[in-house]
């Protein structure tokens, strides 16, 4: 069996693309070095200087290219280092599509990019059918943007569709998957030209470390351009973060089998109860992108659910204030349940729902973490 012929879970469960040599170690190093030196040709090995390039980064990046299905891969400081070096070739004139309701902190960089750069945003809503057809302006969008699924409202957007329609318009996709890891869906096979992930989230998958993946179906001129401003911008992950990024990867498909599992048993028993208004979750059949979810996501619904509640934006708080197990903290994907009252942490400009409380499930017992929902509900 060669290398890619490897099933993704075993791939995450190896991590590891080589022993190594010189002492067998099952796990590799942290090559914390910053400066590499040159043979006696005055050759490099390759590695010059670590905001270029470093082997423990390189590692991850092969094992993320491998999981996506991709030419190369790149690994940043934080997600948004990976958004904003993305979007830093953009300016005057140029046209981007993006869902209005998206993780906020993409949204307010490309509302500054319209304001300091004169790049043109399209907010298209992404519930909407149409809707990004509509927003899409072909042979001048250049840059579809979408996330799948949407955060917070868990709204899911057909990859392959989308796809189509940036390529009718002579535009690039990118995927923010963030929610979607590669063990559920790959947006390159459903023709995303980019693959984005924060891999703060699932990937890293312990709430201890800030990382962003950015994955390219072809290795072309633009995927040149953002190698080169990332040295430029110098937002590359440390070797530390690195190797804890693939340390996590490791067990990403067992963390994601059980906290879709999870999240399924808490959405099946909060549709329907009194003071619940709507449990937003792409597994259940009420959910408008249900049957489009079941085509992409292959390997489970995830661990992302919203709860809309009876009472408002202070009711919603007030929930949130009284679980015991799930921890009243920002972020998602990781092993422990998280609540947030999503309005608050956005702020004014939030597109989001005053009484939509967002869980991220974790690993826990799914029975414990529904007793501790109904006692704060209560
Ligand atoms: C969907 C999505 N995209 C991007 C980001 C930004 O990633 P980071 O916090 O790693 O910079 C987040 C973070 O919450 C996110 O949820």
């Amino acid at each position: 069996m060669t290398r890619n012929e490897r099933s993704l879970e075993t791939l995450l469960a190896q991590g590891a693309r080589f022993l190594d040599r010189e002492t067998g170690a099952v796990v590799p190093p942290i090559h914390s070095a910053t400066t590499y030196a040159r043979d006696d040709r005055y050759e490099t090995t390759g590695y010059t200087y670590s905001r270029d390039a470093n082997p423990t980064a390189a590692h991850v990046e092969e094992v993320l290219a491998e999981l996506e299905g991709a030419e190369d891969a790149l690994v940043f400081s934080s997600g948004m280092a990976a958004v904003a070096t993305f979007f830093d070739s953009l300016g005057a004139g140029d046209h981007v599509v993006a869902p209005r309701v998206m993780y906020h902190g993409a949204a307010d960089l490309l509302r500054r990019l319209a304001e300091r750069r004169g790049v043109e945003v399209g907010f298209f809503d992404a519930s909407e059918p149409g809707a990004l057809e509509a927003a899409v302006q072909p042979g001048r969008t250049s840059v579809v943007w979408v996330e799948t699924c949407v955060n917070p409202t868990w709204d899911v957007i057909d990859v392959r569709a989308a796809a189509g329609v940036a390529r009718d318009a002579g535009a690039v996709l990118g995927v923010d998957a963030t929610a979607t890891p590669p063990v559920t869906l790959r947006a390159l096979d459903l023709g995303a030209d980019i693959v984005f992930h924060s891999a703060t989230k699932y990937l890293g998958g312990h709430s201890d470390l800030l990382a962003g993946v950015l994955a390219t179906r072809v290795a072309d001129e633009r995927w040149e351009e953002i190698g080169a401003a990332r040295r430029r911008m110098g937002g590359v992950l440390g070797a530390f973060e690195a190797w804890l990024l693939l340390r996590g990867m490791r067990t990403l498909h067992l963390r994601y089998e059980r906290q879709a599992a999870n999240a399924l048993a808490i959405a099946r028993h909060f549709e329907g109860r009194a003071g619940i208004e709507a449990v937003l979750y792409p597994g259940l059949e009420s959910h408008a992108g249900h049957e489009t979810a079941k085509r992409q996501m292959t390997g489970g619904f995830g661990a992302m659910l919203s709860l809309l509640v009876e009472g408002g934006a202070d009711a919603a708080r007030r929930i949130a204030t009284r679980t015991r197990l799930f921890v009243p903290a920002t972020s998602l994907g990781g092993v422990e349940s998280l609540i947030e009252h999503r309005a608050t942490v956005e702020g004014p400009l939030s597109a989001v729902p005053a009484n939509l409380l967002r869980l991220s499930v974790g690993i826990e017992r799914a029975d414990e973490l529904i007793a501790d929902l109904e006692q704060a509900l209560d």
